[in-house]
């Protein structure tokens, strides 16, 4: 891999940023600078290459439903968690309702949708909320090899205040038994909300990635942090659904599965191989970078990535 050629895909890539707008629904969110663009790979022998900006520190928003889904396969046996969530793809936005009530028995159709993901919150078997987040920020800084991540207090205020759909899917799914009666939902969103809010850069999410890649192992000290079935479940069902209802059009022009995130964040594993991290805050209308995406699609194109 040459750093000089992933330079020229980022500046050629960079015309795609004006088709795109920075999420608004989250207040905090359209604060982002919509020029931003950033790319970090990193490969199985520590080699990294990164240009733009690739330091630029971004809330992980719907990246973290890896980690959440990964934890949740590691507290509950898969039978259990089928109950509760499928892997299927969607074929409606992120955040919709319409699915819950009349497909699947009101299970949510993947961990990768909001609802997904606050489901798989409920099930994580610490015994306090707090419990719960710190379980999730602490594995964030394991996965990424960054002591030092830490939460935006305002992105989380932001997303609390103004987080009505999500309390809808939560009182919804409580109503239905697929979140259980005991729960505080609005505990439960707390935790979801500030999880959202964790901020990372490319670097962090090129190394989160690259562990996926590895199976779960960190390839440089060979510490097991999950085991290989886990890691194999969450990177097939980021290639089916980790780019909600684009996903299938994503594993036709790229071919690497991938998670995106409302800040601009893509978190793409390429197995075996190397992670990837990307960043730029202009969004298509599913809530996934525009210019990042086509970054993503030159990248795979020109080194012959798509695992298909
Ligand atoms: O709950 C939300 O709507 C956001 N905190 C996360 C959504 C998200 O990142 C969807 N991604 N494309």
């Amino acid at each position: 891999m040459d750093k000089n050629i992933l330079e020229d895909i980022l500046q050629n890539n960079r015309k795609y940023i004006k088709l795109g707008e920075v999420a608004t629904y989250i207040p905090q969110l359209a604060k982002a600078n919509k020029e931003d663009l950033g790319l970090c790979i990193k490969d199985m022998n520590g080699d990294m290459y990164a240009c733009g900006d690739y330091e630029k520190k971004f809330t992980i928003q719907s990246m973290s439903k890896v980690i959440t889904f990964t934890s949740c396969l590691l507290d509950n046996s898969i039978e259990d968690v089928k109950k509760t969530v499928s892997f299927e793809p969607t074929s409606t936005a992120f955040n919709a309702i319409v699915d819950l009530e009349i497909k699947n028995r009101h299970r949510p159709l993947n961990p990768f949708i909001n609802a997904g993901a606050i489901a798989c919150i409920s099930m994580l078997k610490e015994n306090t909320y707090q419990e719960k987040f710190d379980r999730i920020i602490n594995f964030i800084k394991l996965l990424s090899l960054n002591e030092n991540i830490d939460y935006d207090e305002e992105v989380y205020e932001s997303e609390r205040k103004t987080g009505s759909r999500n309390r809808a899917l939560a009182y919804y799914m409580q109503s239905t038994g697929i979140i259980d009666k005991d729960v505080d939902i609005e505990k439960l969103l707390e935790v979801y909300f500030k999880i959202c809010s964790i901020k990372v850069n490319c670097i962090d999410l090129s190394n989160i990635a690259l562990i996926y890649a590895n199976n779960g192992v960190n390839p440089f000290t060979k510490e097991r942090y999950f085991s290989k079935e886990v890691s194999k479940i969450v990177v097939a069902t980021m290639a089916l659904c980790g780019m909600y209802d684009e996903s299938g059009e994503i594993a036709v022009t790229v071919g690497i599965p991938s998670k995106s995130g409302v800040s601009g964040g893509i978190l793409s594993v390429l197995p075996s191989k190397m992670g990837i991290g990307i960043y730029g805050p202009a969004l298509n209308d599913k809530g996934t970078s525009v210019a990042g995406l086509k970054i993503l699609e030159s990248v795979s194109e020109k080194f012959d990535l798509s695992i298909y």
